[in-house]
Formats: structure tokens, sequence, C-alpha cells
């Protein structure tokens, strides 16, 4: 039978713009067809969906248990003023620190599937949402950095990639402190494989550090220039984003990251994090 979506690829080796479809009336089959494209391509964006809250939970659901339900991402505060730049708060730095490319919650016991993620309130430029394609970033490696990257891991933290940023989280203040916790520190492979795809990436991104058996300094470097090569097209994709828009990305295989704006301007962006299947997205102790 033919899709009950139109689906229409990106320019760079994964994402896709689905049109055609409102995602709060899918039914079994379309819901099949999508996500087994949303496997293939890691990153579908639609258009004009304008999601109520319990709407975009209830989508979010489909892909599996939620790690959290719904989560201002915004330099709005709950008074609905503009947080200032200048403050450097929590928040600030929180919403500074999504500007470098990650995976969600690598600094976790289990990191998590996916997130759903949509805008409210958009700057007239700038505050674009930009992911990196690691599949295609494995492949792409040499025969010889195959190889070396395959035997390695590093720790995951929120506390080594905030604290570039100034920011040790303090009590009271407007940021929720979700990240900081005091269990042991994720240890993860810098290969993924993903548990539904059976595709190798690379698991990288800001809060990775520290791979046993090199110094600190060069494991710095090595991870960087990882980065660095990863994240160059074809294999990364910017949306500019119009209110309404809603996005589905795979963070098993996918880093993202936000663009800056002008922060005097209001964003408005809402975050519903798909949980890792403890089995697959547990790090390795
Ligand atoms: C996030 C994130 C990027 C953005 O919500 O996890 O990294 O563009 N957001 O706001
Ligand atoms: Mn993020």
């Amino acid at each position: 039978m033919a899709r009950m979506f139109d689906i229409a690829p990106l320019d760079a080796t994964f994402g896709a713009v689905v049109t055609g479809v409102k995602v709060t009336r899918i039914d079994d089959a379309t819901w099949r067809d999508l996500h087994a494209a949303w496997l293939e391509y890691a990153l579908l964006i639609f258009p004009g969906q304008f999601l109520s809250r319990a709407e975009q939970i209830a989508f979010a659901k489909r892909f599996g248990p939620l790690e959290f339900e719904m989560a201002p991402i915004s330099n709005v505060k709950a008074d609905g003023t503009i947080r200032i730049e200048a403050d450097n708060d929590d928040v600030v730095k929180v919403l500074k620190g999504n500007m470098g490319w990650h995976a969600d919650s690598t600094y976790m016991p289990v990191q998590a599937k996916g997130a759903v993620f949509s805008a409210e309130v958009v700057p007239g430029e700038g505050g674009r949402t930009g992911w990196a394609d690691m599949r295609a970033a494995y492949d792409a490696l040499d025969a010889a950095r195959r190889v070396r990257v395959e035997s390695l891991t590093a720790y995951h933290s929120l506390y080594y990639s905030q604290a570039k940023l100034g920011h040790q989280p303090k009590r009271g203040s407007d940021y929720s402190g979700y990240g900081f916790h005091d269990g042991p520190v994720p240890r993860r492979p810098l290969v993924k494989v993903h548990p539904e795809t059976g595709r190798k990436s690379l698991l990288i991104g800001r809060h990775a550090h520290n791979i046993p058996g090199m110094d600190v300094a060069e494991s710095t470097q090595f991870l960087e220039s990882l980065v660095d090569f990863a994240c160059q097209p074809p294999r990364i994709y910017h949306h500019q984003w119009t209110a309404g828009d809603a996005v589905v990305w795979d963070n098993r295989c996918l880093l993202h990251r936000a663009t800056p704006w002008d922060m005097t301007k209001p964003r408005v962006m809402w975050h519903s994090r798909i949980a890792g299947d403890p089995v697959s997205e547990a790090s390795l102790g």
C-alpha cells in the first residue's frame, strides 16, 4: 500500500521532511511506515504540527517510555520576561552548553533513545538546531582510525561539559539540576551499535572525556578531532525553525546542537525525551 505521508530526504546523509500527516492522528499501518522511516533517516521533520502539550507527549510515547515528558528549552522565564544573557545564570549556561555538539543523557546511567522537539516561539534568525550523522561519520573514518576507535571508551559527564562554561550547579537556581548526579560517571564505547538497525556510529560529543589509556591532553585532543571530522557536510543539517514545527530524532546515532541567536529575542522550544533501552543504552559501568 502507498505510504500515508510524503517524505522528502534532506540534502545530507540523513534526515527527511515529512508532510501530509498530522502526527496526532496516525493509524497503526502509518505508524509502522513512519517508525521505519525514523530508523532509516534518524531525523524526521514535521512542519506545521502545532502540537499541544498532551499531543506532543502522546506522540513521543509511541516511540517508547519517556525519560521526561516535556521540558521547556527557553530563554523566557516563568514570569514571561526574557532572561538577561549577561546575567549568565544557570539556565543561560545550559542554553549555551546546548550549542556544543552532543547526544542527550549520555551522562546518565541510560542514554536517551531520542527526542520529540517542537518550536513554539522562534527568533527571526539564528537559534537553529543542527544534527550530525554519526553513522556516516563512522563509515567515513579511514581504516586505521576505525580500528583505533573500535577498542576505545570515554567517560560522559554533565559536570565535565558544563564546567567548561563556568557552570557549577547551585541549589536554588532556575535550572532543575537535571543531569548533575552523584552516581558513577558513565563510561561508554566510542563506537555504538544501534540496537534496532545494527549500524555502527561514533558516540562522541561534548560530554565525552578521559579515554582510559590516554592522558588527559591526548584524550581531549583526540575527541575534539573526531567531532571536528564527524560534524562536516554532508553529515550535518541545520534546521531554521518556524513556529509549529516538530521533529523527532534518534539520539542513538546523531549528535545535535543549538546555534546562537540574539538572546534579547524569545526562543521557546519543547523537549520530550524518549528513554533509552536499559539493555542497549546503559553505560558500561
Ligand atoms: C536539547 C537541545 C538544542 C536546541 O533540547 O536537548 O540540545 O536547538 N536543544 O535548543
Ligand atoms: Mn540536547
